[in-house]
């Protein structure tokens, strides 16, 4: 009878709408994402966490959580509220955190006095982001019942009142996260009612709507007297307006005042004066974050007095337009930084190009303010301003270009550049444009502090070397998107002995490891090694006999066909990733390598082969057993790789090896298959030697390199885009769209054509030139006077930098001298290949074309 009874009550509640279907491990409940439309009612009572993330829940009534009295922590997130019964929450009279965000609850609405009157202990309120019109001016409800709040995370109206608040009673509050900041004026009395208490604040937005701050008064920040921290995130303000709320703390000190995507759009050029840093600069200031703000360069008295230089510690500089290629900024930029004797990091990375996305180094308070960012953020403009200088020169001076080249070819004198003694970060990441200085030599002194270099993506052919005066301990080096010849071949490397983290992205490192084993001697100390992208298809096997500490080599993004023999002379190593090659399959050798490898260490061993395509057929049998019997720890779960079949069929290792059986059956005889292997070989070498003596190799080449582009490259939307003037257009049409589209079968990138009107011109014609191969200008009589035709180039410039872009080619037809956009083109003309076009004789310029399209270097 009790028994039935039991059952039939456990059936009934089973069926029970709010019946849980949480998981619970170690007193947290996880119920995220269950399409909750109420608190659940029968979790264990001894819960102390309670995540209710992305539900439907829209009320919260009386005695919701009374159940749980043990509760610390309850997230209500990303759900539908709206109503809160002053009720709601009695009974858990230990809660500390409570959030609530992006919800529709109107904070006015509600009886906060009563609401809150239990949560005696809170100690975090975060409702932020339930805000969704702007225009509201709102008298904020009654918050003094919680004398325990340190984290008060809300949004701001335009117009924001806070007397009836009572605030003031929020004497341990310390951290204020302003979101949804829709402020139109900082007011000397916006924030009056606040304690002075509170230590961090941070404005920021994550809309796109935002409103302008019209009105800045200076003392609006005077009630918070203690303040360390202030950021602004995402603010429509002027830049000087927003360093004048600095006001109230001259002759203090401050943790940190992060300024990030302030100004006003669409974004002009900031020149920092005197006037605008008359604040920040009698603020004694440990982390000064000035990102993202269009900077474009220091005025001639900016150094007049930075009362505190000395308090600097981490400067970022990062994705403004700032450039070094003035004079007068270099000098004054490097005479300011002298100045920071206390400096440690120095981060003037995504300079002076505006980039689309900027990446930070992660260092507080920089980092920290990333949350601001939304999640589907817009794409900018890909905005590309020429430097000021650089415009101010005469238009039609086309006799800069040979002066220029000329000029490149002398030798100026070296360059020194003594960084402040204590700095150990340095990131110069993404920088182009040090024109100007050309075939320098540039002297790093004062590094023995430095510990992090970042060089990634900088435009360092300008240099013809790098050296480091004095003793060197560098520990992290990144050197990814630089030629490695020019940094193998100088005496960049020999100073370099304590590095333990190097990394040479997308530095063209193929070609070296083929040709040479340079590079067994810098990588003696290294302990992590990432040459991922780099096109390796071959390794002298013994490029890392030297490495006495290779623990992690990231071989990812490269063309390998196998693991290289070169790894085995590692002993050290723990994670070798191969991730995004050409891999078919790992034969006996290595695996037993890798199995004795895992032994020696102690079970660590890790293998990453994702997104390798393997064969999964007769021969490979042993392999694909191996990979479900192996010890090591593979990167996919269930070792599941994609695999191809012998009939070509694409599935996957887990597939194969559950019905191993039945596909191997066949496997028997691999006659007839070596057969095949020796005639496609034949095939090969016949058709190369044919290729060769024919004078039209480059056709074979350009067949080949139809076929293997997909595998070899970026999967690039066109092969060529073309930049031409109104003059050129028949010719195009009649005669280079159907040889190369039609007959060489590439795929051109035509503005007429591909180009939509409609969304921005720039941003159109920035994603062609980024998603082309290569880059062909027409130059004709009307080339000059094209609207677009110098922005078109500049793209293609920061393209052919960061190593995406592969060859510039001009045609020159029926132009004069006088048509070359040679201001531009200067600096360029090692990656350029001129073609003289002749109507009445062309063979030669078609012959050129299709050479230089189809080659690699
Ligand atoms: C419980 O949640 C899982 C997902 O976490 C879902 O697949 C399953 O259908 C749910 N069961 C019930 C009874 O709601
Ligand atoms: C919820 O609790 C409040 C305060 O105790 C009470 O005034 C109100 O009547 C309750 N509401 C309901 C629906 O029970
Ligand atoms: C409460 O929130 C704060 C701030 O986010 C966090 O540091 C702390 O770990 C949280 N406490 C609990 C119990 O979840
Ligand atoms: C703020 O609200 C209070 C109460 O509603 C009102 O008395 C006061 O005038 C308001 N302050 C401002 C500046 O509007
Ligand atoms: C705001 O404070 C500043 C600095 O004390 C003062 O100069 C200014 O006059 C004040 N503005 C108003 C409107 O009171
Ligand atoms: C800051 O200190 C300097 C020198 O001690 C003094 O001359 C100046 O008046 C002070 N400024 C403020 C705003 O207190
Ligand atoms: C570089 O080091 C030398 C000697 O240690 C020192 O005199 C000089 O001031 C330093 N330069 C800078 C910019 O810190
Ligand atoms: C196994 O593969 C390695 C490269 O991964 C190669 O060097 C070696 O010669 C192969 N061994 C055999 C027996 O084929
Ligand atoms: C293996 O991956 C394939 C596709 O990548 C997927 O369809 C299959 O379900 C996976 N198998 C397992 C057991 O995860
Ligand atoms: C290839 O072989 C597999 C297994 O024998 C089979 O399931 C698949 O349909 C075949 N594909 C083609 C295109 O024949």
């Amino acid at each position: 009878m009790t028994l039935t009874i039991c059952i039939a009550f456990s059936l009934l509640s089973l069926a029970k709408s709010d019946h849980h279907n949480c998981s619970i491990l170690y007193s947290t409940a996880d119920c995220t994402s269950r399409g909750l439309i109420s608190v659940p009612k029968d979790l264990p009572i001894d819960i102390i966490s309670l995540d209710l993330n992305h539900n439907e829940i829209g009320t919260l009534p009386n005695n919701t959580f009374e159940r749980y009295s043990m509760l610390l922590t309850i997230i209500l997130d990303n759900n539908r509220l709206s109503v809160i019964k002053t009720g709601a929450f009695f009974g858990i009279k230990r809660l500390l955190n409570l959030s609530m965000e992006r919800n529709t609850i109107h904070l006015t609405e509600l009886n906060t006095n009563e609401i809150f009157r239990p949560l005696k202990s809170l100690e975090l309120l975060n409702i932020r982001q339930n805000l969704e019109i702007m225009e509201v001016s709102w008298t904020y409800p009654y918050l003094g019942n919680l004398p325990n709040l340190i984290y008060l995370y809300i949004d701001l109206t335009n117009n924001p009142n806070f007397t009836l608040s009572n605030v003031k009673k929020l004497t341990k509050l310390k951290i204020i996260r302003f979101e949804h900041c829709y402020l139109t004026a900082l007011k000397n009395d916006t924030f009056e009612d606040f304690p002075d208490s509170v230590e961090q604040i941070y404005f920021g937005n994550i809309n796109f709507l935002i409103p302008l701050i019209s009105l800045v008064e200076s003392d609006v920040l005077k009630p918070f007297p203690n303040l360390q921290v202030l950021s602004l995130t995402k603010i429509i303000c002027s830049l000087s307006d927003a360093l004048k709320i600095l006001y109230p703390f001259q002759n203090k000190s401050m943790q940190a005042v992060v300024y990030k995507k302030i100004g006003i759009p669409p974004g002009n050029a900031v020149v920092l004066t005197e006037l605008i840093v008359s604040y920040l600069k009698k603020v004694c200031v440990k982390t000064l974050v000035l990102a993202e703000n269009d900077i474009v360069g220091l005025a001639a008295n900016i150094l007049a007095s930075f009362n505190y230089a000395h308090c600097f510690n981490t400067i970022v500089l990062t994705g403004n337009r700032f450039s070094l290629v003035s004079r007068s900024n270099y000098g004054l930029f490097f005479a300011f930084v002298k100045q920071l004797t206390n400096l440690k990091i120095l981060d003037i990375s995504f300079n002076p190009v505006k980039y689309n996305k900027v990446r930070y180094l992660k260092i507080p308070y920089v980092c920290g303010t990333n949350h601001f960012e939304s999640s589907v953020e817009k794409k900018l403009i890909h905005e590309f301003q020429t430097t000021k200088h650089v415009s101010e020169k005469s238009e039609d001076d086309y006799q800069c270009l040979e002066s220029k080249l000329k000029s490149n070819i002398q030798d100026r004198p070296t360059i020194t550049f003594a960084i402040p003694s204590k700095l150990h970060t340095l990131r110069m990441s993404y920088y182009l444009s040090v024109e100007g200085y050309n075939n320098q030599k540039l002297i790093i002194k004062n590094v023995s502090n430095l510990r992090y270099l970042d060089f990634s993506y900088f435009q360092m052919d300008v240099f013809s070397g790098i050296t480091f005066d004095g003793r060197v301990n560098l520990e992290h080096l990144d050197v990814s998107g630089i030629d490695s010849k020019l940094l193998l071949e100088k005496p960049f490397f020999n100073s370099l002995t304590s590095v333990s983290t190097l990394i040479m992205r997308d530095a063209n490192l193929g070609q070296i490891f083929r040709d040479s084993d340079l590079v067994s001697n810098i990588v003696s100390t290294v302990n992590k090694f990432d040459i991922s992208g780099n096109n390796i298809w071959y390794m002298n096997e013994f490029t890392f006999s030297n490495s006495k500490n290779l623990k992690h080599l990231i071989l990812a993004n490269n063309i390998l066909l196998e693991i290289p023999l070169a790894v085995t002379h590692i002993d050290t190593l723990e994670i070798l990733d191969l991730r995004n090659n050409e891999l078919q399959s790992i034969n006996e050798t290595m695996r037993s390598w890798m199995e004795s490898q895992n032994q020696r260490k102690k079970h660590k061993f890790k293998l990453y082969l994702a997104n390798n395509m393997f064969l999964c057929n007769c021969n490979s049998m042993e392999f694909i057993n191996w990979i479900f019997r192996s010890n090591l720890n593979f990167d996919t779960h269930f070792r599941n790789y994609t695999c191809q079949l012998s009939n070509g069929t694409i599935t996957d290792t887990n597939r194969v090896y559950n019905e191993f059986h039945q596909l191997f059956v066949h496997c028997s005889n691999g006659v007839w298959l070596n057969v095949g292997l020796w005639s496609l070989f034949t095939f090969i070498t016949i058709t190369v030697i044919v290729a060769i003596t024919f004078n039209f190799r480059w056709r074979i080449l350009l067949w080949i390199y139809k076929k293997s582009r997909k595998k070899l490259y970026h999967n690039f939307q066109y092969d060529i885009f073309i930049s031409y003037a109104d003059d050129s257009i028949y010719w195009i049409t009649k005669e280079l769209i159907p040889t190369i589209e039609k007959f060489w079968n590439l795929k051109m990138c035509i503005e007429e054509r591909d180009i939509y009107a409609g969304m921005s011109v720039a941003d159109e014609l920035s994603n062609a030139i980024e998603n082309s191969r290569h880059f062909l200008i027409i130059i004709s009589k009307e080339y000059r006077k094209k609207t677009w035709g110098k922005f078109e180039i500049e793209r293609a410039k920061v393209e052919k930098f960061t190593n995406k872009l592969q060859k510039i080619i001009i045609i020159e037809r029926h132009a004069r001298k006088e048509d070359f956009p040679l201001e531009e083109l200067a600096k360029f003309q090692n990656d350029i290949t001129i073609i003289e076009w002749c109507d009445n004789d062309n063979t030669n310029a078609w012959h050129k074309l299709g050479l230089t399209l189809s080659t690699d270097y």
